[in-house]
C-alpha cells in the first residue's frame, strides 16, 4: 500500500512548488525519510526548525485528509491562513466558528475537498463521529505541540490523554507527533498516549553553543538586586532577566527604570498589542532590559546567569531539577543535556568548567 505518492522526490516538488523552498533542512528529511515510507514518527525539533512542513507537504502527497491537532487557535489560524495564501485547501474547527460555519468545513472535510483540517482537541470527539460515519480515511494524524500530551510537560491539558483513542477509532492512521522539547520521560509518554510504541523518535541536540551557564548566590534579595543592575550596566548587549512571576517582571522593571535602566516587562498577562510593542523597542534597541516570564529567548551569543539564595528552596513549586542544577560541582552544560537525555561534547562555557566565568 503507497501512503505517499512518489516519496522524498516527490516532497521536494511539492517544497518548491507549493512553499518556495529549494530543498528541505537536513532534520526535516531525517524525519520525512521514515514518514513517507510508513513509520510513524515522534519529530523533537527546537522552535523554528520547520516542524510544520514535515506534516503540510505530506499532507500533499496523500490522498485523503490530513488531520492536525493544535493547541491554540491562533496558531491555527495563521497556519490556515498561510497555507490558503498558497492555494492549498485547508481549515480549522474550534470554538470560534459558530454550528453552521462548523458544518460547512466538516462537510468540505469528508467530502475529500480538504488536504489539512486543524482542529483543537476539544473537537475531537465530535470530529471522529463524523469522520466515521462518513468512512473518511486520514492519510495522515498529525500532533503539533505534543508535549502537551505528557503530564511531564508544562502546559498539560487532560484531553491529550485521549488522542490514543481517536487515533485508535479512526483506524489508526500514520502518525506524526512534533514538540520544541520533551525530555526522555515526556518522549515515552507521548508514545504510550498516542499507542504508537515502535515510532522513529528524532530528536536533534539542544546544545547551544553561543550560551555559557553560571550560576552565583547571593544573600537576600537587595543584593541580587544590585548584582542585576550590575550586570545589565556593564553588558556589552541587551539583557534578559527572568522571574518567577509576572508581579516580579514588574516590581523588577520599576526598579530598574528609577536607576535610569531602559526595561520594559514581557509577560502573558500584557495584551497582544504590547507584547508587540515591547519587542519592536527592544530589537530597535530603544529597550535593552526584558524582564518576562519565560517563554522569551533569543539566538545571541548569552550568559545564562542564576542568582539564587537558599530561601528561594522553600518555595513549594521549585522543581528539584533546578536544585540540583545549581548545587552540582559538575560541568552545567552537561546536566542540562542530560536532563534531555544527550549526551555532552566539549563545554563552550559554564562556570564549572571555566573558571573565567566564576
Ligand atoms: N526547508 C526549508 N527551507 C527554508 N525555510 C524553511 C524550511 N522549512 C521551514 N522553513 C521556515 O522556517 C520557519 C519556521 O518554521 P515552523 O514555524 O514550521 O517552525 P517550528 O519548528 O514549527 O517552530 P515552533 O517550535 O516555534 O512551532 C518558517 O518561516 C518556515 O517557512
Ligand atoms: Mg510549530
Ligand atoms: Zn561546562
Amino acid at each position: 500500500m503507497v501512503l505517499f505518492r512518489g516519496g522524498l522526490d516527490a516532497a521536494r516538488r511539492v517544497l518548491e512548488q507549493h512553499f518556495g523552498h529549494p530543498r528541505f533542512r537536513i532534520h526535516q528529511l531525517k524525519v520525512l525519510g521514515p514518514l513517507l515510507s510508513g513509520r510513524n514518527v515522534l519529530a523533537v525539533l527546537p522552535t523554528g526548525a520547520g516542524k510544520s512542513l514535515c506534516y503540510q507537504v505530506p499532507a500533499l502527497l496523500g490522498d485523503g485528509l490530513t488531520l492536525v491537532v493544535s493547541p491554540l487557535i491562533s496558531l491555527m489560524q495563521d497556519q490556515v491562513g498561510a497555507l490558503r495564501r498558497r492555494g492549498i485547501a485547508a481549515a480549522y474547527v474550534n470554538s470560534q466558528l459558530d454550528a453552521k460555519q462548523r458544518r460547512v468545513v466538516l462537510d468540505a472535510g469528508v467530502n475529500g475537498q480538504l488536504s489539512l483540517l486543524y482542529c483543537a482537541p476539544e473537537r475531537l470527539a465530535s470530529l471522529t463521529r463524523r469522520l466515521r460515519a462518513a468512512d473518511t480515511r486520514l492519510s495522515l494524524f498529525a500532533i503539533d505541540e505534543a508535549h502537551c500530551i505528557s503530564e511531564w510537560g508544562n502546559e498539560f491539558r487532560p484531553v491529550y490523554r485521549r488522542l490514543g483513542v481517536f487515533r485508535s477509532l479512526l483506524g489508526g492512521p500514520p502518525t506524526i507527533a512534533l514538540t520544541g522539547s520533551a525530555t526522555p520521560a515526556a518522549r515515552s509518554d507521548i508514545l504510550r498516549v498516542l499507542r504508537i510504541p515502535d515510532a522513529e523518535v528524532v530528536v536533534t541536540s539542544f546544545d547551544r553553543p553561543n550560551l555559557a551557564f553560571l550560576t552565583k548566590q547571593v544573600g537576600d534579595d537587595r543584593e541580587r538586586f544590585a548584582l542585576i543592575r550590575a550586570r545589565v550596566r556593564s553588558a556589552a548587549g541587551a539583557s534578559l532577566i527572568y522571574t518567577p512571576t509576572r508581579r516580579l517582571t514588574e516590581l523588577v522593571t520599576r526598579a530598574l527604570l528609577r536607576t535610569s535602566i531602559r526595561a520594559a516587562p514581557y509577560h502573558a498577562g500584557l495584551s497582544a498589542g504590547i507584547r508587540r510593542r515591547v519587542l519592536r523597542a527592544f530589537l530597535s534597541n530603544q529597550v535593552n532590559v526584558i524582564v518576562a516570564t519565560s517563554a522569551f529567548g533569543m539566538g545571541r551569543a548569552s550568559d545564562c546567569l542564576v542568582l539564587w539564595r537558599r530561601e528561594d528552596f522553600s518555595w513549594g513549586n521549585i522543581a528539584p531539577a533546578m536544585r540540583r542544577y545549581i548545587e552540582t560541582r559538575q560541568c552545567r552544560r552537561r546536566m542540562l543535556l542530560e536532563y534531555f537525555g544527550e549526551r555532552c561534547g566539549d563545554c563552550t562555557g559554564c562556570d564549572v568548567c571555566d573558571s573565567r566565568h566564576r
